[in-house]
């Protein structure tokens, strides 16, 4: 038999009818339960007509043929791309029910391909070489560069070349630290054009996060940047590798070779510390090598990357993904998602260091040979039009963001946005957390004129691409429901004892069967992936979200049920929050719960119970704040701290997160039975504590 993880156990945050929906769950779901009854949101006759999929009688058929048949409807996209050598015997093999031994998915195993060459050489053969393939912005307006896809194919061989040249080979990782300027996808490119392993580190994580990272996966590189601004800030973050660097050599782990792109237009090399052996300029070296670099051909199921990301529990762990399948599986969900057409300028805000980033900056778009823009700056700098004066700077068509920044840009009034044409927009994308239907209606109505659907994608790191997202065109939409499963995507709504509801219903939401862009496993860690992704349901890969599919067969995401949580669109655990704060000398305990923000989708509120003999101050507090910021990068930096001389814990010592959820949501009446404490009386001191 298998045991339940700890955090389904505990079962926090079930979306059921039965009273016990977290708050956030409830404003959405209460307003969309009011939106949806009446409000359909229909494609116009003309969008319809010019869309990939018009109709849902069209969805349907594909659809029905995508489950009917797998292998026959992947394996014909998958013959649009170029193989050295095709799959074989099997499109696909896979099993994902613990019951019946290790989890194990492979997908067109036996090709031989390379997704850089199927990105850019197999685009500019067919005759794009002079299409742009990236536009990028800098922070400052003005600052902007762009690259066509011959000339970028130049600049990826030059540093592929270059990292083969220091001993890069297949299979190694490199690890990649920088903010998003053109180089970012150039070095992912690189990597994957030599097979070896990229791991890209979102550039606001801290030196020790980075170190954390370097430690595990040992690369033979790191490269980063000396510096990048947002908006009015210069972020040192040569500063940053240098400590991480010294961190992972104290641990073990010595990084020979650090290559440093210098931006600039932010901070030169002179300001720049250096180490002389180890560090070399990205400039003074890559140009010098040639611009023709041939492919390592590897195997459709030999490693692309490892993306670390949150969990419940532990430290962040190691996402691992293939090279086959996820190159078929961005390429695909990126074409039909957005309804792309070759004439578009696609612009996703998010930063290459998350998994959106991965797939839907760099992967996807490119393998479709589309025009991409890379935004270098802060979205509302030099003021909160910003994104709309590059819209129509570089009339984008496409743009994918995230709720909180359409939360944050909404409160800054329309005028903002009013002010420029934004013409060129057709369909509108959103990602990270739910979309709450005000903030789904403001985008539409005023960013979209009420003429671009929006494509609300519903997926995760683990998943590669989109598992439910609307088709544009295809289906009315409902404010704040990502729709319905893309091509290939069983989901079910589970209850928590694993039986799946069916009809009109809300769960625990798993996914039948595999697709091609599913994670294979956790970088060292393949007991840890059947753990927490396949053993709580078995039979099912579980998201860890929950769901609610309403009577027209809707899906309505309800947010996280384990102790992972959403700020700002950025995935964090709390677990590793706290750790950060216990390790804080002054730290005895600490508790981590999300809270609704109206901005940021959740907050990070942290309970915290200081050693004996130290005052409960406002600098203790500040240096707390501190401590999360050092340890994991300023995104993770608590909102609240609330003091807590003790902390609800059943006789057996578990803390019940859920009687501190209710508190710090300030549901007071909603605390329910607090009898099975081992102090029932902590609760009534921690109220007390709440403004202190
Ligand atoms: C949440 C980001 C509702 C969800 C791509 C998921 C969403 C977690 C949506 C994964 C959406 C992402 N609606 N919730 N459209 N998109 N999420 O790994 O809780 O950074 O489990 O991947 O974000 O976050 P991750």
């Amino acid at each position: 038999s298998v045991g339940l993880p700890r955090h389904v156990e505990s079962m926090p945050r079930l979306p059921s009818g039965n009273g016990r929906i977290s708050r956030l769950s409830a404003v959405v779901l209460g307003e969309a339960l009011a939106a949806e009854e009446n409000d359909l949101i229909f494609p116009s006759p003309e969008f319809s007509r010019d869309a990939l999929v018009s109709s849902p009688e069209q969805y349907r058929k594909m659809y029905k043929r995508s489950i009917e048949d797998p292998a026959g409807f992947w394996s014909e996209i998958a013959a649009q791309f170029y193989w050295k050598k095709r799959w074989s015997p099997d499109v696909y093999s896979e099993n994902i029910d613990v019951r019946k031994g290790p989890v194990k998915i492979e997908w067109f195993k036996g090709g031989i391909t390379n997704i850089c060459y199927n990105a850019l050489d197999r685009n500019i053969e067919a005759g794009n070489g002079d299409k742009v393939a990236l536009y990028w912005e800098g922070n400052e307006p003005g600052q902007d560069g762009q690259l066509t896809y011959a000339q970028l194919l130049d600049q990826v061989c030059q540093l592929a070349n270059y990292l083969k040249h220091v001993g890069v080979s297949k299979g190694d990782a490199v690890v990649i630290y920088l903010p998003m300027l053109m180089e970012l996808p150039i070095a992912m490119l690189a990597c994957a054009r030599i097979g070896a392993v990229h791991s890209v580190v979102f550039a606001g994580f801290s030196a020790e996060s980075l170190a954390q990272r370097i430690i595990d996966c040992k690369p033979k590189v790191v490269v980063c940047s000396n510096a990048v601004s947002r908006g009015a800030k210069v972020i040192n973050l040569k500063a940053i590798v240098d400590n991480a660097l010294a961190e992972s050599a104290n641990n073990g782990i010595a990084v020979d070779l650090c290559l440093v792109y210098e931006n600039q237009s932010t901070m030169k090399k002179e300001d720049t510390k250096w180490q002389d052996g180890r560090d070399i300029l990205w400039q003074e070296v890559v140009p010098q090598f040639p611009t023709k670099c041939p492919v390592e051909w590897v195997d459709a199921e030999d490693p692309l990357f490892l993306l670390y990301t949150s969990g419940s529990t532990g430290k962040p762990k190691g996402v691992l993904h293939t090279t086959g399948g996820y190159m078929v599986y961005t390429a695909t969900t990126f074409k039909y998602a957005f309804d792309y057409k070759p004439s578009d300028v696609y612009w996703c805000t998010a930063d290459c260091g998350w998994i959106t980033g991965h797939s839907y900056v760099t992967y996807g778009p490119l393998l479709n040979g589309a025009t991409v823009l890379v935004f270098e700056g802060a979205p509302s700098y030099p003021d909160p039009g910003r994104c709309w004066d590059i819209v129509d700077k570089y009339k984008v068509t496409l743009f994918y963001t995230a709720p909180t920044l359409v939360r944050a840009l909404m409160r800054e009034g329309d005028e903002y946005v009013t002010r420029y044409s934004r013409k060129s927009l057709r369909v509108l994308g959103s990602v990270g957390e739910p979309i709450n239907p005000s903030a789904w209606r403001w985008f539409y109505n005023v960013v979209g004129d009420s003429r671009c659907p929006i494509s609300d994608t519903w997926w995760q790191t683990e998943t590669g691409g989109f598992l439910i997202t609307p088709i544009p065109g295809a289906w009315p939409q409902k404010p704040g429901s990502a729709t319905f499963p893309f091509f290939g995507v069983q989901p079910v709504i589970v209850d928590e004892k694993g039986n799946e509801l069916e009809g009109e219903c809300s769960g625990y939401l798993c996914i039948k069967n595999s697709w091609p862009g599913i994670f294979r496993s956790l970088y060292g860690d393949h007991e840890r992936y059947e753990t927490t992704y396949f053993k709580p349901f078995a039979g099912y890969y579980f998201s860890g979200d929950g769901c609610r599919r309403d009577k027209d067969g809707y899906h309505w995401l309800t947010g996280r049920v384990d102790d992972v949580i959403n700020v700002s669109g950025h995935r964090i655990g709390t677990a590793e929050i706290e750790s950060a704060l216990v390790y804080h000398p002054h730290c005895a305990e600490a508790a981590v719960v999300g809270v609704d923000h109206p901005v940021k989708g959740q907050g990070i509120y942290a309970f915290v119970t200081l050693v004996d003999g130290v005052d409960y101050t406002d600098e203790v507090r500040k240096s707390l704040i501190l401590a999360v910021r050092t340890q994991i990068g300023a995104f993770a930096a608590p909102d609240k701290i609330h003091w807590a001389p003790g902390l609800p814990k059943t006789r057996s010592g578990k803390i019940m997160r859920r009687i501190l959820r209710k508190i710090a949501s300030k549901q007071l009446d909603e605390l329910g039975d607090i009898s099975t404490l081992a102090e029932p009386s902590v609760v009534n001191q921690l109220i007390e504590f709440t403004d202190r």
